[in-house]
């Protein structure tokens, strides 16, 4: 099985719990490749936050915006101002070859708003074709205990029957 993890990061939460699923999902046997979304530039906290709030897309630098080889896509954001941030707003306008995929979303968050991210999040790939499998969300709590995070992680990587 084949796994796309595609995540947007800025200070390191959501690129380490993308790895950490990356490495659970190969010691199951998958072959993970990960997919960083990069902004042409980061924003400062004010106007990032009124930009994820009003659903705003910014510039960003992905190329590999077909995922038709891979069958399983997980896909993690940041929580900024209750809403998926601007540069996965942006990789969801050009993204293609979701139809009929599994797909698998992750949020971080200092510790609120992260429900309301999940769904965006699947309600986007809803639209686009793919099929809901897994979710979770993870505070900034979880992120800092390893052992809460590992097992989060378990259980969501469980969700997905692999
Ligand atoms: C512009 C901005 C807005 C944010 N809004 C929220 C929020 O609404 N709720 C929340 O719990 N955390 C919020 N946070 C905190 C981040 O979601 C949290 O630190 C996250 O883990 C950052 O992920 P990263 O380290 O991968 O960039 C915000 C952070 C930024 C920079």
């Amino acid at each position: 099985m084949k796994a796309l993890i595609i995540y947007h990061t800025r200070t390191g939460n959501t690129e380490k719990a993308g790895k950490l699923i990356g490495s659970i999902m190969s010691s199951r046997g998958v072959q993970v490749s990960f997919e960083k979304i990069n902004p042409l530039k980061e924003e400062g906290y004010l106007k990032s936050m009124m930009m994820a709030i009003f659903k705003r897309e910014v510039p960003i630098l992905n190329t590999n915006l077909d995922v038709s080889g891979y069958d399983l896509i997980v896909i993690g954001s940041p929580v900024w101002g209750w809403n998926i941030t601007p540069p996965v707003n942006s990789y969801f306008q050009d993204i293609t070859g979701i139809n009929e995929k599994r797909i698998a979303a992750f949020t971080t968050m200092y510790g609120f708003g992260g429900e309301r991210v999940v769904k965006n999040l699947f309600s986007q790939f809803i639209k686009m074709g793919g099929k809901l499998a897994a979710q979770v969300g993870l505070t900034k709590k979880d992120i800092l205990n390893e052992s809460m995070l590992n097992s989060k992680l378990e259980k969501f990587i469980d969700d997905l029957k692999i």
